[in-house]
């Protein structure tokens, strides 16, 4: 098995709000020599998200900045800015982080910041997206990796995965098999990223100096 440089791994620091399936993908493809990636923590707004026992089992810090503690919303922001500032990761992962972040932290960071948003966006920005799209009558649903901008669900694209919605398909069985795509999406534009092939520029997603959005093979479609 290939040995990594962790001295020269990217800095990396994820979001977390909830259960963490995605944490975990990465985590694992860390545990395979996959990613080259050092995770310095993770964070999660949440006390009670499930993603913190996993990243404690994996042996990584944890950050709690629990949103209910703070008197406001900007008092929150500023508490995250100043946490990221101090620690300045080279790459921050947002795996089902429910807040959002402020525009003053998705300046800071542009370029560093990647999603994963279930929707084949531009379609179903924001919440729900299983049952709109089950109500739209579109054939395809799916999940995207992009870069975060300060506007919501609307950065750059990365990396898609599609998948037909089934007749037979309710909101979870589609949440079911479009996270498993996740799972192969996200750790992979990651890895791009971490090696350097992936980059924003002039907000565009860049990957090996070409501009091209990348469809990823449906293979569970
Ligand atoms: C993911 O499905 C992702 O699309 C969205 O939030 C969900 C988080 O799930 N941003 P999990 O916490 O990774 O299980």
């Amino acid at each position: 098995m290939k040995e990594l440089d962790i001295g020269s791994a990217t800095s990396t620091i994820i979001l977390i709000s909830g259960y963490g399936t995605n944490l975990q993908a990465i985590l694992d493809e860390i545990t395979n020599n996959h990613l080259p990636i050092r995770i310095l923590s993770v964070l999660s707004d949440n006390p009670e998200a499930y993603g913190i026992k996993r990243a404690k089992n994996a042996g990584i810090p944890t950050k709690i900045i629990n949103y209910h503690r703070f008197k406001n919303k900007a008092a929150f922001h500023l508490a995250i800015e100043e946490y990221f500032k101090k620690i300045d990761p080279d790459l921050i992962v947002l795996a089902g982080y429910m807040r959002i972040l402020s525009e003053e932290f998705c300046r800071l960071f542009t370029g560093k910041i990647l999603n994963i948003h279930p929707s084949l966006l531009p379609k179903f920005r924001g919440l729900n997206t299983y049952q709109r799209v089950l109500d739209s009558g579109d054939k395809f649903h799916g999940s995207t990796v992009h870069f975060v901008t300060t506007e919501l669900d609307s950065g750059p694209i990365i990396l898609q995965y599609r998948t037909k919605i089934r007749t037979t398909d309710g909101p979870k069985q589609l949440r079911k098999r479009v996270q498993l795509g996740e799972y192969e999406i996200y750790p992979m534009a990651i890895k791009w990223f971490a090696e350097g092939s992936l980059k924003m520029i002039k907000g565009k997603a860049v990957l090996n100096g070409s501009r091209k959005i990348i469809w990823a093979t449906p293979s569970l479609a």
